[in-house]
Parts: structure tokens; C-alpha cells; sequence
């Protein structure tokens, strides 16, 4: 058998509060009541004792090397509640010193002093929930800050030095133009972010736009004519695009966590939904999924599911996240995350190299522009 020999993670955490529901998110989130501090800091506490139960399955000797405080909404809660959470963590694993640790802040719930508590903490990259510059475009998303209360923050930000910033941005709204989107990267590059994740609008079938369809949704064939334009302007402005969404000013401004996924990495997932890919004592990769209700969750329910991943599973999920990254992929890699022997996919890769959609030398493969265009098709080999 090969050793997976890798006891690194990633830990997300995930904070499940928002001021309203927006109608394109199926992310778990709850209503977020002023008054009702006293679940925060009940969450909190679990969000702790949920760690500790995780490595009941890894085993105490793992190192965190990213973090990422994701939503909902984490910028609604107290920060010092975020202060202490990331301190206790500190207490009960190992994290490395030059963790990247990731926030995500939505434009109506930040302030001056807010950063200043979360750079105190420790934190040194944040996320900023943006989705467009355009009033009419924010007003279509159901949002609830305005275009200038997104320049606001990103100043407030900007103002500090040697933050790492992503900016969100999507495309796809309903009813937005071509120019209307560009304008949204234009704008976005304007501010000189490290990175920007720019999504396009996914229609997810629980969530009100999934059960309501947007009259002016926008046809395939546009989304791929924004699509090219975008890619264009971002090549012109100088931003390196690493994986499908997300793009950077320079190699070393990636977004570690992210990579980590689409890596098929290691990573704990703790809170109310949140996810997780470990490896047990035994060698097993392992899914583990947590409670979605949160009175369940704070009185110290916080698994929903644990699963081995099979074989089969292991190799899909390997080229469906990691074709996401732009780059060489090693065989070797392969082996080393998920456990199985090339020899075993020859069959699949063969296939794939026969359509024209990789190419491959003794030691990796690489995606052709056709791989490119029909990754689609190209995943489906590997069901
Ligand atoms: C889950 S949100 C959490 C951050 C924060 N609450 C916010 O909304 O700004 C993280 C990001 O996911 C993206 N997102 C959520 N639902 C999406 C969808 N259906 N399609 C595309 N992007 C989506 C948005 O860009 C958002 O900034
Ligand atoms: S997009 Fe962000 S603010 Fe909107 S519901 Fe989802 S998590 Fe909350």
C-alpha cells in the first residue's frame, strides 16, 4: 500500500449567521440576532470541543497550515469572540507559524477598529464578499450594501499595509450587461488586490433562485462571450489566473486554503454544515460532514455523517478538483493523495490521451486547450 504520508490540514470553520438570506447562497446560514450573544459564544465554545473530536480520528500530531473563517458571515459576530477562538485553537493543535489565516467580511458589517482586532488576533487575509460595483446588479443579488459601501471597505483595507485581500466579484447576474461586467473587473483591478475570485452566478436549486428562475437570467452562449472578455482583461491588467475562478497579482498571492482543496489535500472542517477530508489512524481517507441544526450542534452533536471514500470516488473527486489548477499534474502527486497506483487508471488515461484531452510525459499530465473546452467530458472518463 502506498503511504499517505501527509499530516498537514487545512481547518475551516464555519460561522453560520447572516443578516438576511440572499437569494442565489445555498451555504447554511441563520438569521443573525443582536441579542442573541449568548448562542454566539455557546457556538464558539462547540466549534472547540468539535476540534478536539476531530483528532479522535486524525490523531494529536497534525499541523494546521491554513485557516479560513468562512459563512455566513463572520465579520457579524464580536471579533474578540474570533480572537479567542483562534487563540484556544492554538492550544489544542499545532498550527504553523506562518499559517495564512483567511476571513470572510461582508461590506456592511466591517469597521476600522474590527480589522485592528482581527490583525491583533492574528489573522492576515481577508475576503471580501464585493459581488459587483453596480447598485442595480447588487440590488438583483438581494444584497444589502451598496457600491459605495463596498469601496468604503476595500479602502478601509487598503488603507493598512501588507494585507493579502481577495475580492469576490460574479458575473452572471441576472439582467447585467457585458459592459456592466466588465466594469465589475475593471473596477475590481482599480483597487489592486492580491487576488480575486470571480464566480460565475451559480442557479442552486434550494435557494430562492433555484425555485424562483430570474426572468433575465443570462443564456450560455453570453456567459461565455463575458467569460472570454473577462479573461482578457484581467491577462491585460497584469492578473495571473491559477485556476478557473481566481486570479492573482503575483505567484505567491494564491489562496492556500483553496489550493489545498483543489489539491486534494487534508483538511478538519468544524461548525454547523461544514465539511471535512482526514486521513483515521488506519490510513483511510475519510468524508466527515457536520450537523446542520445548530441546537443539536451546541449541545455536543457535531457529526452528521463519517464516510470512507472508495476508490472509485477517491479518483474522481482527485481530477475534478485538481484539473481546476492550471498546471502539470505529477503521477506521483497522485499516488501520494490518494493511496492508488496510476496502473490502476491506466485505462481512463489512456481514453482521455486517445480524445486529444491530456498529454503526458513519464512523470505528469497536462490538460490540452481541447481538455480545456470539454472538461466536462473529460470528467465523465473518470466516473
Ligand atoms: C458563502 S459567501 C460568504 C461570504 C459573505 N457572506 C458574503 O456573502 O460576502 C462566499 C462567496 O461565495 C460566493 N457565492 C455564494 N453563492 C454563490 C452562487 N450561487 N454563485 C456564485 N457565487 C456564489 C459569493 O461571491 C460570496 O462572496
Ligand atoms: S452570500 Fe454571504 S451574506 Fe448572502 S446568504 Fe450567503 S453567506 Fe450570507
Amino acid at each position: 500500500m502506498i503511504n499517505l504520508n501527509n499530516n498537514c490540514y487545512s481547518l475551516y470553520i464555519h460561522i453560520p449567521w447572516c443578516l438576511k438570506k440572499c437569494p442565489y447562497c445555498d451555504f447554511y446560514s441563520l438569521r443573525f440576532l443582536k441579542n442573541k450573544k449568548i448562542i454566539q459564544n455557546q457556538y464558539i465554545n462547540s466549534l472547540l470541543l468539535d476540534l478536539k473530536s476531530d483528532l479522535l480520528y486524525t490523531g494529536h500530531d497534525i499541523c494546521i497550515e491554513n485557516i479560513f473563517l468562512g459563512g455566513g458571515t463572520p465579520s457579524l459576530i464580536n471579533p474578540k469572540l474570533i480572537s479567542y477562538l483562534l487563540s484556544e485553537i492554538k492550544n489544542i493543535v499545532h498550527v504553523k507559524k506562518e499559517s495564512e489565516i483567511t476571513i470572510e467580511i461582508n461590506p456592511s458589517s466591517i469597521s476600522e477598529k474590527n480589522i485592528l482586532t482581527y490583525i491583533k488576533s492574528g489573522i492576515n487575509r481577508f475576503s471580501l464578499g464585493i459581488q459587483s460595483f453596480n447598485n442595480s446588479s447588487l440590488k438583483s443579488l438581494g444584497r444589502l450594501h451598496t457600491a459605495e459601501d463596498a469601496i468604503n471597505a476595500i479602502r478601509m483595507f487598503n488603507k493598512k499595509k501588507k494585507l493579502k485581500i481577495n475580492l469576490d466579484i460574479i458575473y452572471g447576474i441576472p439582467g447585467q450587461t457585458l459592459k456592466n461586467a466588465c466594469d465589475d473587473i475593471y473596477q475590481a483591478i482599480s483597487f489592486k488586490p492580491n487576488h480575486i475570485s470571480w464566480y460565475q452566478l451559480t442557479i442552486e436549486k434550494n435557494t430562492i433562485f433555484g425555485q424562483y428562475p430570474p426572468k433575465d437570467l443570462l443564456n450560455d452562449d453570453f456567459l461565455w462571450k463575458i467569460f472570454i472578455q473577462g479573461e482578457k482583461i484581467f491577462k491585460k491588467a497584469k492578473y495571473m489566473q491559477y485556476e478557473i475562478s481566481s486570479f492573482i497579482r503575483n505567484q505567491n498571492d494564491k489562496c492556500k486554503h483553496n489550493l489545498n482543496y483543489w489539491y486534494f489535500g487534508n483538511y478538519l472542517g468544524i461548525g454547523c454544515s461544514a465539511h471535512g477530508k482526514l486521513i483515521d489512524l488506519n490510513g483511510n481517507i475519510i468524508r466527515t460532514v457536520k450537523n446542520y441544526n445548530i441546537k443539536q450542534y451546541i449541545k455536543g452533536s457535531f457529526l452528521l455523517s463519517k464516510k470512507k471514500i472508495l476508490n472509485n470516488e477517491k479518483i474522481f473527486e482527485f481530477f475534478l478538483n485538481r484539473l481546476r489548477v492550471y498546471n502539470k499534474i505529477y503521477k506521483k502527486e497522485f499516488m501520494n493523495k490518494t493511496g492508488i497506483n496510476v496502473a490502476h487508471i491506466d485505462s481512463f488515461i489512456k481514453k482521455a490521451l486517445k480524445l486529444g484531452y491530456l498529454q503526458q510525459n513519464n512523470d505528469f499530465w497536462i490538460l490540452t486547450t481541447k481538455g480545456h473546452l470539454f472538461l466536462n467530458d473529460l470528467l465523465e472518463i473518470f466516473i
